[in-house]
């Protein structure tokens, strides 16, 4: 079993006319490809249908939602279940993205409510984390990753965690162009990769810990090519085929 994955991130772009568009251009582009790792995309919630629908057969390629809310059903106007999400044919939930932590305020206890709601319904979480530019200025990156990570990931089982992918995204890179060197990445991602060792080696050493925040054709090999990076959580360019493809391309290389 790989470690290595490579997901996009959608954000609010995309109706699912464009959704069903970019479907058609990336699978032409993967028509030659043999992918050796799973590929995931994060549509809105209505652009899930029409991927996995437009997506089916595509080997190794996955669909996932952006968020979920930690009940199953009820009165919560607005709001989309795990068991929705499921329902609807995908397969991941992202958490604790830090536009969701930023702008609809999620706590920690609400994301491990989340991250739980996930893995009842048979969803595979990716937990985000990551730190603001305020923190890293101030040298607090590991201390922020690490209360972040207390919230979630340390009140689950082990058996949780085995169905649990981390995302480790520096909120001072995201759609900033700004990257974080490899360097600070990995040093960020090995403390993580300890984190989980600390709970179980074999736990560390089958855990995908993913790095986001302005990934591009140009530096996704770099990046890539740190041992505890794993792959990519692609925001702005996965919105292109091209260059969606192409950091694909670039992890599918190196296997
Ligand atoms: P970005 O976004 O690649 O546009 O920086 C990454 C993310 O928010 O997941």
């Amino acid at each position: 079993m790989t470690r290595n994955m490579v997901a996009g991130n959608w954000k609010m772009f995309k109706s699912p006319q464009e959704a069903h568009l970019f479907a058609e251009s990336f699978q032409s582009l993967l028509a030659s490809t043999q992918l050796r790792f799973p590929v995931g995309i994060f549509p809105n919630y209505l652009s899930i249908p029409t991927l996995v629908t437009a997506l089916q057969g595509t080997g190794n390629v996955f669909v996932g939602a952006q968020n979920c809310h930690e009940q199953d059903e009820g009165a919560f106007t607005g709001e989309t279940s795990a068991a929705m999400v499921r329902s609807a044919g995908a397969s991941h939930v992202l958490v604790g993205h830090s536009e969701r932590r930023e702008y609809y305020s999620e706590s920690g206890a609400q994301l491990l409510a989340k991250t739980r709601a996930a893995i009842r319904n048979g969803l595979t979480p990716v937990f985000c984390c990551g730190e603001k530019l305020e923190d890293r200025k101030a040298g607090l990156q590991n201390q922020v990753i690490q209360a972040q990570l207390d919230d979630v990931v340390g009140n689950l089982s082990e058996d949780e965690i085995a169905n649990t992918v981390i995302a480790y995204e520096p909120v001072w890179a995201i759609g900033t162009g700004e990257t974080a060197s490899p360097e600070q990445a990995q040093e960020v991602h090995e403390f993580i990769r300890n984190y989980l060792t600390n709970r179980s080696a074999e736990l560390s050493a089958s855990t995908t810990i993913l790095y986001g925040g302005s990934v591009k054709p140009g530096n996704a090999r770099e990046l890539f090519s740190q041992p505890d990076i794993d792959g990519g959580l692609i925001g702005g360019a996965s919105l292109k085929p091209e260059d969606f493809f192409s950091i694909v391309a670039t992890m599918n290389a190196m296997q």
